[in-house]
């Protein structure tokens, strides 16, 4: 539970919201385990056939919270406990019911990897798409270094993977994981109803065309777990020291020292 998830059930829709507007979003721990614990009642409940991710406030999300990282929150001390971040990109990675995302205002980091695993993104004309890792000194997450790439092509992807360049609705959608650009105010209403016409159809048919459209997910397992042993490194760097510090001082920050 965490009240910075909003969890409603809407026929068979699950709708879980980002609701922290006033930290622009940012996921804590707490509240990656709150989307974990969601994702799980979505696959046992036969009720349930669609999951709907969206956001409260002016961004959708600004990605994982940097002072929880700082804190050293972000890994448990007891080392056989799976990380809530961790739980939460395994239950998207292997959802076996159709993930719809409704984006308006900013997405960072995870708010941008996360849409990879999604099956249907609708973004308003004002969201912006920016995976800042390597400017954290940190490393991609969520497969996103093997699924951007596949998505976008490689040029397309070091510009967000690499470059850290924010891009705006209607490139994401030329890069292509976003579907449909709307206004923002007609978001919701499109990406729920979406999420309901999904909702409506044959349940062992969808749960059996996602299966069989994403094919073995060894692979995008092995690169999340590849990844999060760089990333966990990375945490650890005098590179992300720096960055983290920058970002609560409101400063940019200096690499120049580091090898
Ligand atoms: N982690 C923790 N706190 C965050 C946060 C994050 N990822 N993103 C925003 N916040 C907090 C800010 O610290 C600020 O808190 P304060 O009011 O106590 O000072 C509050 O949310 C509002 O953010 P602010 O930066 O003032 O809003 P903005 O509209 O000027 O900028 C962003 C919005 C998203 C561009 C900017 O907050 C940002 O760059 N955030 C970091 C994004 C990021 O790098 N995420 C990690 C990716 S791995």
């Amino acid at each position: 539970m965490s009240d910075h998830i909003s969890v409603n059930r809407d026929g068979a829709v699950l709708r879980l919201g980002f609701n922290r507007p006033d930290k622009k979003n940012a996921i804590t721990a707490d509240m990656y385990a709150a989307l974990a614990d969601g994702l799980d009642e979505a696959a046992k409940d036969d009720e349930i056939r669609v999951v709907l991710f969206e956001a409260a406030g002016d961004m959708f999300t600004a990605g994982n919270d940097i002072g929880d990282f700082m804190a050293g929150a972000a890994t448990p001390s007891d080392p056989h406990l799976t990380p809530p971040v961790m739980r939460f990109l395994i239950g998207i990675a292997t959802a076996g019911k159709p993930l719809v995302a409704a984006v308006q205002g900013g997405a960072v980091g995870v708010g941008v990897t996360m849409l990879l695993h999604c099956d249907l993104v609708y973004a308003a004309k004002n969201a912006t798409f920016h995976t800042p890792f390597v400017d954290l000194g940190l490393a991609p997450e969520a497969a996103s270094s093997l699924l951007m790439p596949l998505v976008a092509g490689h040029q397309r992807a070091a510009e967000m993977l690499l470059a850290g360049k924010k891009i705006n609705a209607a490139r994401a959608r030329e890069f292509g994981f976003v579907n449909v650009v709307v206004e923002p105010a007609e978001l919701s209403e499109i990406a729920m109803s979406a999420a309901q016409d999904l909702g409506a159809k044959a349940p062992a048919a969808v749960r059996l065309t996602k299966r069989l459209m994403k094919g073995g997910r060894e692979e995008i397992l092995a690169r999340m777990k590849q990844e999060g042993v760089h990333f966990a490194a990375q945490l650890s760097s005098a590179e992300f020291r720096e960055a983290g510090a920058a970002f609560l001082q409101k400063r940019k920050p200096d690499f120049s020292k580091l090898s």
